[in-house]
């Protein structure tokens, strides 16, 4: 007889139980937590890099000399990724390179990722 077969199927039927509850309960606190932490993290990048000195207070840039950097007017252009490329390479979405005075920071993913949160809560 296959005895091995129903051990087999329980095997696969607690891990796809166990899956599920994982998918439904602990990442949705997680991501919740991390998104706080990453909007802290990227208001204080924001203050530590001093955007607000070029791109104005409110982020909404000065005219003639530098653009919003609001989400709502970023996301225009950019997608996460190229905002993380723009950041750390000074790529812009176009492919050339950003015009100085902006800096090219070198920024992480991650802290791209963060100013990227911080950003979509200034609509
Ligand atoms: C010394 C002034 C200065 C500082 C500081 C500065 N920027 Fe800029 N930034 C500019 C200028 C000027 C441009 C427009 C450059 C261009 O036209 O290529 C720009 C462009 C950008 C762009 C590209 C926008 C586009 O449409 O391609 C992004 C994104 C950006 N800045 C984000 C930031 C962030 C985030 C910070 C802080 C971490 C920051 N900048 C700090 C002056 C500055």
């Amino acid at each position: 007889m296959r005895i091995h077969w129903p051990l087999g199927m329980t095997a696969i039927l607690v891990a796809a139980v166990g899956a599920t509850a994982a998918t439904h309960h602990a990442p949705m606190k997680a991501k919740a937590s991390t998104n706080a932490k990453q909007i802290a993290a990227g208001k204080a990048l924001i203050s530590k890099d001093q955007c607000n000195g070029c791109h104005s207070a409110d982020l909404k840039g000065k005219p003639g000399f530098s653009p919003s950097i609001r989400w709502s007017s970023l996301s225009k252009t950019y997608n996460e990724k190229t905002f993380a490329r723009v950041m750390d390479t000074g790529v812009t979405q176009s492919g050339s390179m950003v015009k100085k005075p902006m800096p090219v920071y070198h920024l992480k993913a991650a802290e791209s990722a963060a100013l990227v949160a911080y950003l979509k809560t200034q609509k």
